[in-house]
């Protein structure tokens, strides 16, 4: 990563979130090469971040739970079809291990940290 995009990334997170931990897991988004689709606030190539959060909110903590891991899965596999018709690319390599705790703090701080924003009217949830 160059030190401008690094920067960019730094600045849309500060804005966005508070803690030093938030801080850390959103520089975990952009060394996995996320950041290159998705931004916080809008729409680029996959979902805003904040759009993510809105759809896939829920107070339950079980439900919570089973959202998170719907999210990690479509991540780990890939695939189209939520958000329209452009895929995201599958990401086997977050599948385990240390590189899957990664994900698990990625989509942590997605729901916890990221400002919810709207949840589109093209949001088409599987299952
Ligand atoms: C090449 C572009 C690209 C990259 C890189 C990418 N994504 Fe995506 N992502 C997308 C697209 C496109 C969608 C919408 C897929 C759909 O509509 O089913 C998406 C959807 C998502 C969703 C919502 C999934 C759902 O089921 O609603 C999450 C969460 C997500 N991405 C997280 C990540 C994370 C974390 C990474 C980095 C490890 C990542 N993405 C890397 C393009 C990308």
């Amino acid at each position: 990563m160059n030190r401008f995009s690094f920067t960019a990334v730094a600045s849309a997170a500060l804005l966005a979130v508070s803690s030093p931990a938030a801080f850390a897991d959103a520089a975990l988004a952009a060394s996995n090469g996320c950041t290159a689709c998705h931004q916080l606030d809008k729409k680029v190539i996959g979902p805003a971040y904040g759009q993510v959060s809105a759809c896939y909110a829920e107070k339950d903590a079980k439900k919570m739970a089973a959202n998170k891991a719907a999210l990690m899965k479509h991540v780990i596999e890939g695939g189209a079809g939520v958000w329209g018709p452009i895929p995201m690319p599958a990401h086997p390599q977050l599948k385990d291990g240390a590189k899957n705790a990664e994900l698990v703090k990625i989509i942590d701080w997605v729901m916890k940290d990221v400002k919810a924003t709207e949840c589109p009217k093209e949001f088409k949830r599987k299952g």
